[in-house]
């Protein structure tokens, strides 16, 4: 059994319960990433294996408003998505998200390397006073598309984050099959996916998730129904 579920045990309560079923998903990811390590000794790699992760209240929002941070998760719960964080190569989070949360996408609450961070963002709105350009030890890598500026390329690129021009799909965002071919490519074997709304439900509409670890608080209601189906 993995050690940090063995001590989430020892320490009982509600994460206790969680960290029993995570064992299924850590022993897919395990599997996975064997099979990609023996592929990149041979043929091209086939893509990451994608764990989508998001609170979302009873009624099915993951945010009050669009483009509002609204808390949903417990202490539990967090604890569970920095376990989760620390068994993936690399984190992945829309625009939009960055823009409202400011999030770090660091691994705090566990023992555990940090997943690089990505970001999808089509036309560059990545601010260049986001918390990710401070991360501790990854800069941010952002997945854009020919919309992007090529000076706010430039400014990003000079503040340390890595941007990776891909195709566009139909709706003009990043290409997701794309997005995850360049990341098979740069050696990443497990993704996950924390959010928004649009992000997961672009995930969930071209059926590019392998697992999906969804928490639901006891009380709270997102009222404004903001979530995977509806962004
Ligand atoms: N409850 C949770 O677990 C959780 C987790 C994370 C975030 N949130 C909340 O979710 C909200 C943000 O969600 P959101 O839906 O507004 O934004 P989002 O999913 O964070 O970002 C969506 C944006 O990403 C860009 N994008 C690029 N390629 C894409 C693609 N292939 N598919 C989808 N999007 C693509 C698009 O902007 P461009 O066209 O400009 O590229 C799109 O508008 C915030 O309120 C945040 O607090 C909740």
């Amino acid at each position: 059994m993995d050690t940090r579920i063995s001590e989430a045990r020892e320490r009982g309560g509600a994460m206790a319960e969680n960290a029993s079923f995570l064992q299924a998903l850590f022993d897919r990811l395990a599997r996975h990433a064997r099979e990609a390590g023996r592929e990149a000794a041979g043929r091209a790699t086939r893509r990451p294996f994608v764990t989508l992760s998001y609170a979302q209240s009873i009624d099915g929002s993951i945010a009050a408003r669009p483009s509002r941070p609204f808390a949903l998760s417990s202490e539990e719960s967090f604890d569970m998505t920095h376990l989760l964080r620390s068994r993936h190569d690399a984190l992945l989070v829309g625009i939009n998200t960055v823009l409202t949360d400011d999030p770090r996408l660091t691994v705090r609450r566990c023992a555990g390397d940090n997943p690089q961070p990505v970001v999808l963002d089509s036309r560059l709105r990545f601010p260049v006073d986001a918390r990710l350009l401070t991360h501790p030890d990854r800069y941010p890598l952002i997945l854009t598309t020919d919309q992007a500026d090529a000076s706010e390329i430039r400014r990003l690129e000079a503040r340390g984050a890595e941007i990776r021009v891909l195709p566009r799909d139909g709706a003009d965002r990043v290409d997701l099959a794309a997005a995850l071919r360049c990341l098979a490519d740069i050696g990443v074997a497990s993704l996950m996916v924390e959010g928004g709304a649009g992000v997961i439900g672009s995930f969930l509409r071209q059926r590019l998730v392998d697992h999906c670890v969804i928490t639901v608080p006891f009380c709270g209601s997102g009222g404004g129904s903001f979530g995977p189906s509806n962004p």
